[in-house]
């Protein structure tokens, strides 16, 4: 028995790294996948499956979510996982650079929880988790727009957690807080930024993407069934 056995889970930014790892995680425990991302699923993986578009684009949200609702008649799991960085000192910082990080990592994880968490209150169940960064919790030097995002993904689930349970509905909201994490998004990260980042976490290392997933698993999984509202932040010691 896989621990997401008959769930129905939509991922944002499922093509690639951390948001990989958790699509193919959830199909492994019996979950089926839909990623929604603005790149082609460049793998195959069973009780996969890639939705093209943008979690800016609020009609392609409304269509993703139709889809799902039409192709499976539930939707129980939702991860905010899509995400990107422009980093910057703050006077550098571009307006545009502003608006992007903004548009991708805040305004759309508010879109797909605006579709999904209504839908699941009906429906009188479901999970929803955000990805946010260690970064969220305690900001960081050359990252105002992308710290002030996954800081707002925070406040997003805690008020989520409480609408979403209204009149009983039972719907779950939390947030992981990875650490940094060996993907892409690091390989805009100079070295010599990374190796003090290594000194100063306990655990001596950077995270694997499945260290993270393991945790999004967790919350999404009824093991965590008595669990809403709560920053699960995996980052190794870095911020204790
Ligand atoms: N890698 C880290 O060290 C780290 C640390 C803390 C938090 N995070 C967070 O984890 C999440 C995943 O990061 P990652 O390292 O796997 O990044 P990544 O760049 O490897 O993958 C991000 C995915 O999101 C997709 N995406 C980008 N813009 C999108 C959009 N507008 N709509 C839909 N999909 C879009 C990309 O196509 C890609 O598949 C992000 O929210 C990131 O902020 C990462």
């Amino acid at each position: 028995m896989g621990r997401l056995n008959d769930k129905v889970a939509i991922v944002t930014g499922g093509s690639n790294g951390i948001g990989r790892c958790i699509c193919e995680t959830f199909a492994r425990e019996g979950a089926k996948v839909v990623s929604f991302d603005v790149n082609e699923l460049p793998y195959e993986c069973v009780n996969v499956e890639g939705y093209k578009g943008s979690v800016t684009d609020r009609e392609a949200v409304a269509d993703l979510v139709s889809y799902v609702e039409d192709k499976y008649e539930k939707i129980d799991i939702l991860v905010n996982n899509a995400g990107i960085t422009r980093d910057a000192l703050t006077q550098k910082i571009t307006e545009e650079m502003w608006d992007l990080v903004v548009d991708i990592n805040l305004k759309g994880t508010f879109n797909l929880g605006q579709a999904v968490g209504p839908f699941m209150m009906e429906q009188g169940s479901g999970s929803i988790i955000n990805i946010a960064s260690v970064v969220g919790e305690y900001g960081n030097i050359g990252q105002a727009n992308y710290a002030a995002t996954k800081a707002g993904v925070i406040g997003l689930a805690k008020t989520w957690a409480k609408e979403f349970a209204r009149k009983g509905a039972g719907v779950r909201c939390n947030v992981v807080a990875p650490g940094y994490t060996m993907t892409d998004m690091m390989k805009t990260v100079p070295e010599t930024v990374l190796e003090p980042i290594r000194e100063k976490t306990m655990l001596r290392r950077l995270a694997e993407p499945q260290e993270i997933a393991n945790g999004v698993l967790f919350l999404a999984s009824d093991e965590a069934s008595y669990i809403t509202g709560h920053v699960l932040s995996i980052n190794g010691g870095l911020r204790l």
